[in-house]
């Protein structure tokens, strides 16, 4: 096995055989939430085992987690908890305890997720959270464990100048609605992670590049996600119908942020006018769409100074006195997540890249005005400078990453790229375990689009 064995796929198999195909000290956060016990009904995997061979099966996992990821990298573990009588609990997180710390593990945090929605009980309040235990591999100074609070900022409920311009830390109990049962068209998994909590995790404690693994992938999420920033992902899943559903689900998703955006701003603008042209009129579509809408236009609406502190995600800049005023500027440019409020710009930046930004990444709900056109401005310079000059050649050259990363939606032939369904909801077509001679073999997108 090389190096790259798994690299950016989901493997379908048992995870304790293929971790040992994982090179030591190569991956930098896992984010996982392992099988809880509880008699869950998976398909193809028995959720029900005796307390002494379930931590017996935990532990394997946790060293094989140890041994793989880098010094200073990072296991997020995401539990509720388990039960074997109706009324009494034992807190999945507390039985494993002793496990991590017997493997030399270091408690960095603990996350709550508080959501909304759950099974409402009768005898006693219905459980409204679950937990996840930030643990470090040492090996470097404990502070050496990355964390970037940059991009997970959120919006403050108030404005005070004393506050950071972009919003603030985001703390550790983060409320994300549960993805209720059959809610996402993409998958038809139990236990599906909101992808706003992996995100957080991908953006706070890794790189672009870095590579990131879920041992217990289940539909896919963390993978997607990762894919979509830009990291390197490895997911492993024991049920051949989850395996198959989730390969198909990560093809729907674009890598990168770029080409993420762009498929975004393709699906939304694009296709929908055009059809499925040849690269010469997608690319004078999207000139004409992007081209006006320079950054220069917002000096009259942003203070020049102010315009650039934003755009270079600088908060030290901006004076306190200022701040207020610059919130509200920003407000109505890009009104919250959730509000009536109409968008002062509603053909500029924010129709464009903030509402392809919001249906790609679901994080961005949580953020400011502020951090909102800091990312649009970003991505804008970023397409426009791609976009520049951009002929044939160039466009080509574009359309076919797009193509490749995306398998599930675009199609290229010679000098025409076809998208497969413009609709949100794509179907998805089961992939029956009996197709899948060989269990330990795993599938890659471009195999199964074949
Ligand atoms: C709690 S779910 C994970 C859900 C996932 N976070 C998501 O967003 O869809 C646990 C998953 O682990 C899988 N699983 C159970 N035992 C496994 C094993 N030994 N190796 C790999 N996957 C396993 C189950 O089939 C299930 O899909």
């Amino acid at each position: 096995m090389t190096k790259t064995d798994f690299i950016d796929q989901i493997a379908l198999g048992d995870c304790l055989e293929l971790f040992p195909r994982v090179p030591d000290n190569s991956i930098r956060t896992i984010h996982t939430s392992p099988p809880y016990n509880i008699e869950k009904d998976y398909k193809g995997y028995n959720d029900k085992l005796v307390v002494k061979d379930y931590l017996d099966f935990i532990e394997k996992v946790l060293s094989e987690c140890m041994r793989s990821l880098v010094p200073g990298g990072s296991l997020f573990w995401q539990t509720g908890y388990t039960t074997d009588q109706e009324e009494y609990i034992t807190p999945l997180d507390h039985l494993t305890y002793p496990l991590f710390q017997k493997l030399g593990f270091c408690l960095k945090d603990r996350i709550i997720w508080r959501y909304w929605g759950g099974m409402a009980f009768k005898a006693k309040f219905t459980n409204k959270h679950e937990t996840i235990l930030w643990w470090v591999k040492p090996g470097q100074s404990n502070t050496q464990s990355k964390f970037d609070v940059f991009p997970v900022r959120e919006a403050t409920k108030f404005y005070d100048p004393r506050n950071n311009l972009f919003g603030r830390n985001p703390g550790n109990v983060w409320e994300v609605d549960r993805v209720a049962f059959g809610s996402n068209g993409q998958t038809s998994h139990i236990a599906v992670f909101p992808e706003e909590i992996s995100d957080r995790i991908v953006l706070s404690t890794t790189d672009e590049n870095d590579v990131v693994l879920d041992p217990f992938s289940g539909s896919g999420t963390f993978c997607k996600v990762a894919k979509a920033r830009g990291r390197h992902f490895i997911g492993f899943e024991i049920s051949p119908h989850y395996h198959g559903e989730s390969v198909q689900r990560i093809s729907l998703q674009a890598k990168g942020e770029l080409l993420s955006v762009l498929s975004e701003i393709l699906k939304e603008h694009v296709f929908i006018t055009i059809g499925t042209k040849g690269f010469g009129a997608i690319e004078d579509k999207v000139m004409n769409l992007l081209s006006p809408f320079s950054l220069e236009s917002y000096k009259n609406i942003i203070k020049k100074p102010y315009l650039d502190a934003l755009c270079a995600g600088q908060e030290d800049v901006v004076k306190k006195s200022d701040k207020i005023k610059l919130w509200n500027d920003l407000e109505e440019l890009l009104p919250p997540f959730g509000t009536s409020k109409s968008s002062k710009d509603s053909f500029g930046l924010v129709s464009i890249i903030d509402r392809a930004y919001m249906r790609v990444f679901k994080l961005h709900k949580a953020y400011s005005s502020a951090m909102r056109f800091y990312y649009a401005a970003k991505w804008l310079a970023i397409l426009q400078s791609n976009l520049a000059g951009g002929r044939k050649e160039g466009w080509a050259k574009i359309l076919t990453s797009l193509a490749e990363s995306e398998t599930g939606t675009y199609f290229l032939t010679e000098d025409k790229i076809t998208i497969r369904s413009r609709r949100k909801k794509l179907k998805i077509d089961t992939i029956e375990s009996s197709s899948l001679e060989n269990p330990q073999e795993s599938l890659t997108t471009q195999q199964l689009f074949r």
